[in-house]
């Protein structure tokens, strides 16, 4: 066995030769998007990708096309060294960035932004919580990730649970466009039960403790799920009681079926549920989400 150390590639043309030049040797490609900043949840991902496809990739580009406030983007914590030695200790062979520019030549305006005919659909996933929170942000995401897989054509694409809409937005996106399977991970998470994120980060000591609720409501519902509570107002009136105990803004807490999206909490008896939770530390934005129904795999 040879021990590939790992390519770093600042222009998306370099990218593309290298995973032509995979696809060409009839060896399978793992794809992993991320925006770095990158933790052990990350890590995850790029793990999984490694033990399912014979070479692995992973973009690092902090997308402005799906940030709405500026300061979000401008305050996006940014460590490439560090995020180049993490992902070649999970198993990644190949690492690349590039410009808005260099994503889509020709195609920007006078004022660097995409021009909008070029902006993806994002589907029906992208209907409320984060796509009412975040308006525009999913289509920022359908738009680099279509983007992505139609310039790499990876045979798989890694995505985690965290961000639970927005992995059932591009597995929509990659079904519509012909695209990679796309493979979903659970959530990583530190031992006090806070999701990794990078946004984590930017929080000041008061303001993690306050973001550990996020974590606890959701295995507050979780508990009264196994108790046998199949209500959605009832398992998401929970949550706010748990989430009023910290200091903390929030957007939403609230209830879906994960098989049939709907743009509120479904009437009745649930037979599935998926708990998802938005709130404000300060200025940092948390999200968190928790299947209710089915075991939550256990942490690797
Ligand atoms: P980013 O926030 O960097 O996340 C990259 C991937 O890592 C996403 O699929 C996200 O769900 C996953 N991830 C983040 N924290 C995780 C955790 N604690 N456990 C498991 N997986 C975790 O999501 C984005 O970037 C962007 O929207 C992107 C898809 C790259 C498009 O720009």
């Amino acid at each position: 066995m040879r021990l590939l150390s790992i390519e770093c590639f600042d222009t998306p043309d370099e990218a593309v030769r290298w995973c032509r030049d995979v696809r060409s040797q009839g060896l399978s490609l793992g794809f992993v998007p991320t925006m770095g900043a990158l933790h052990e949840g990350h890590q995850t991902l790029v793990r999984q990708a490694a033990a399912q496809n014979d070479r692995v990739c992973v973009s690092i580009f902090v997308n402005p096309l799906q940030f709405g406030e500026s300061r979000d983007l401008e305050t996006y914590p940014r460590d490439f060294d560090g995020d180049a030695k993490l992902l070649e200790a999970a198993g990644c062979h190949m690492a690349f960035t590039g410009t808005l520019a260099e994503f889509f030549p020709g195609r920007l305006q006078a004022d660097g932004g995409l021009q909008p005919e070029f902006m993806l659909d994002p589907g029906p996933f992208a209907e409320s919580l984060e796509g009412e929170y975040r308006p525009g942000h999913f289509e920022g995401v359908a738009t680099i990730v279509g983007r992505f897989f139609e310039i790499l054509k990876p045979t798989r694409a890694y995505f985690g649970q965290k961000d639970y809409q927005q992995a059932l937005v591009v597995d929509d996106l990659a079904r519509r466009t012909g695209g990679p399977e796309v493979v979903v991970c659970p959530t990583h998470r530190e031992p006090t039960g806070i999701a990794f994120s990078s946004r984590n980060t930017r929080l000041s000591e008061s303001g993690y403790a306050a973001g550990l609720f996020l974590s606890r409501a959701l295995f507050a519902a979780r508990g009264l799920w196994l108790q046998g509570e199949r209500d959605a107002q009832a398992l998401s009136s929970v949550m706010r009681g748990v989430l009023a105990q910290g200091d903390l803004t929030v957007e939403y807490a609230s209830v879906r079926d994960p098989r049939k999206w709907s743009g509120s909490e479904p009437k009745g008896a649930m037979e599935r549920a998926v708990a998802l939770i938005a709130a404000r530390s300060g200025e940092v934005r948390l999200i968190d989400n928790m299947l209710l129904s089915d075991p939550e795999p256990c942490q690797d």
